[in-house]
C-alpha cells in the first residue's frame, strides 16, 4: 500500500519537479491521483480480503500444522512404504502399488505405458491425499484407505492374489517381511495379517499429504498465488465449481452424477458407458453417479475422468461446466480457473519414493 502512494506521488513529482511555481498544481495532481489511488489500493485489498474470506467458507486449508496426528508408528509407515514399492508380493512378481501408482507421475501412472499388465479397469487415481477423501476409488466404494488395500491385494486393478491367503503367504515367504511385520505389530505374535497389511499401508499413504500454494494463500499469504489465480479462485466460486469440489480435498466429499444437463460419454467420447455406483447399488438414483474427483494435484495427473477420456485439463474444466452447470465457459474462464487448479499442485513428500 505505502509502495503504491509512493508511486503516484511519484508521477506527480515527474510532471511538475521541475517548473518553478507550480507547487499548487503539483499538490492538486497529488490530491487527484493519490486520493483515488489510495481509494483504489484500499479497494484492491478490500476485495482480497473479501476472496479470501469467501475461500475459507468452502475450503480447508492443509498444511502440516492442520493435518492431524494419525497415531500409527514410524515402523507402520516404513513397512508400509517397503510394501508398496515391493513388486515380489504380487501374484506375478511383476506388479507393486508403485507400477500404477508412480512418484513420476504424482503418484498416479502415465498411461502411454504399457508395463506388460492388465490394463487398469478405470483410470488410476493418485495415492497422494487419497486420505482425505471421503471414501476412496471412483465409485467410492471403500472408505478408508486401509479397505481400499486389502481389496487392492485381491483386485485385477491391484496386486491380483486369488485370495487373501495367497497374498499372505507370499508376503509370509519373504524372510525380511517377519522382521518388519513384528517390529510394526510388536505385541502381535503371528502379525502377517490382512489386517496388518492394510494399517501399514494406510499409515504410508497417510503421510502422503501435499500442501500447496493455494494452502498459503488461505492461511494468509497473499503472494502465494498469483493475480490471474486469484480471479480463476473467484470465477471457480462464482461459476458453481464448489458446490461439489470443496472442502480439504478440493472434492472427494460426495458422490455425484456424472453429465448433469447432457450425457457425459457424447461429450467425453468415452469409449464404454460405465454406469457408476449404480454398478454396485442397482438403484436409478445411482446411475452414473461417482465419486467427486478431488483437485489436488490435479494438473499434474492426467488424462481426466474416471474412464481417463479426456487427455488435458482446459479441456476437462470445460466439460465440467458444460456438461455439470450447462455453462459455456470462455477462454478466459478456462486459462483463469486452470491457473487456479496449477495452485493445487504440492512438492511431493520425501517419503514417497523406493525404500
Ligand atoms: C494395475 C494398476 C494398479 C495397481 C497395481 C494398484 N492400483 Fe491403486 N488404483 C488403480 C486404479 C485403476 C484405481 C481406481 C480404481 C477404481 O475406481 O476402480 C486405483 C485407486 C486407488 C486408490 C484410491 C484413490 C482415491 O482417490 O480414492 C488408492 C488409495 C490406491 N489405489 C492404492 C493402491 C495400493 C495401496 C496398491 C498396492 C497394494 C495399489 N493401489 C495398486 C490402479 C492400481
Ligand atoms: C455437480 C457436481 C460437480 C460440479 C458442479 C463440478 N464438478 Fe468437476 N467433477 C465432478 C465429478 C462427479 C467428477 C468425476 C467424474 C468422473 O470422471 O466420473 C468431476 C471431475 C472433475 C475433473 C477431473 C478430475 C480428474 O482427476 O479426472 C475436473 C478437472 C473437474 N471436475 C473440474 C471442475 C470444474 C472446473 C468445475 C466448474 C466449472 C466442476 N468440476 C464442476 C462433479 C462436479
Amino acid at each position: 500500500m505505502k509502495g503504491k502512494i509512493t508511486f503516484y506521488k511519484e508521477l506527480c513529482l515527474l510532471t511538475y519537479r521541475n517548473k518553478r511555481r507550480q507547487t499548487r498544481k503539483y499538490l492538486i495532481c497529488c490530491l487527484l491521483l493519490v486520493i483515488p489511488g489510495l481509494i483504489k489500493v484500499a479497494i484492491a485489498e478490500d476485495q482480497q480480503a473479501e476472496l479470501r474470506k469467501q475461500a475459507l467458507t468452502v475450503f480447508t486449508s492443509l498444511r502440516a500444522d492442520t493435518i492431524a496426528p494419525q497415531g500409527s508408528s514410524l515402523a507402520q509407515i516404513s513397512l508400509g512404504r517397503v510394501l508398496f514399492f515391493d513388486k515380489r508380493i504380487s501374484a506375478s512378481g511383476k506388479i507393486s502399488c508403485a507400477i500404477c501408482h508412480q512418484p513420476e507421475f504424482y503418484g498416479s501412472m502415465d498411461t502411454s505405458l504399457d508395463a506388460g499388465n492388465p490394463a487398469p479397469s478405470r483410470n488410476v487415481q493418485t495415492v497422494l491425499n487419497a486420505s482425505l477423501n471421503f471414501a476412496n476409488n471412483w465409485y467410492g466404494d471403500q472408505t478408508s484407505v486401509e479397505n481400499q488395500a486389502l481389496t487392492s491385494l485381491v483386485s485385477e486393478s491391484g496386486l491380483g492374489h486369488a485370495s487373501q491367503a495367497s497374498a499372505i503367504a507370499k508376503i509370509k515367504a519373504i524372510p525380511t517381511y517377519r522382521k518388519l511385520f513384528s517390529a510394526a505389530f510388536p505385541n502381535n505374535p503371528d502379525p502377517v495379517t490382512p489386517q496388518n497389511w492394510a494399517v501399514a499401508i494406510g499409515a504410508f499413504e497417510r503421510t502422503l499429504i501435499t500442501p500447496s500454494p493455494f494452502d498459503d494463500y488461505l492461511a494468509g499469504d497473499d503472494q502465494a498465488i498469483s493475480v490471474e489465480a486469484k480471479i480463476g479462485l473467484s470465477r471457480f466460486m462464482g461459476i458453481g465449481c464448489i458446490a461439489c469440489h470443496n472442502g480439504v480435498g478440493i472434492g472427494g466429499g460426495s458422490y455425484q452424477k456424472f453429465g448433469i444437463w447432457e450425457d457425459y460419454w457424447r461429450v467425453t467420447s468415452s469409449g464404454q458407458i460405465d454406469k457408476g455406483r449404480f454398478n454396485l447399488t442397482h438403484d436409478e438414483n445411482d446411475l452414473y453417479v461417482f465419486r467427486v474427483a478431488d483437485l489436488r494435484n490435479v494438473k499434474m495427473t492426467p488424462p481426466y475422468f474416471h474412464d481417463g477420456s479426456v487427455q488435458t485439463l482446459p479441456q476437462a474444466v470445460r466439460i465440467m461446466g458444460r456438461i455439470q452447470l450447462r455453462k459455456t465457459l470462455s477462454d478466459e474462464d478456462v486459462k483463469y480457473i486452470v491457473a487456479f487448479l496449477g495452485t493445487l499442485t504440492g512438492k511431493l513428500p520425501d517419503i514417497f519414493s523406493p525404500p
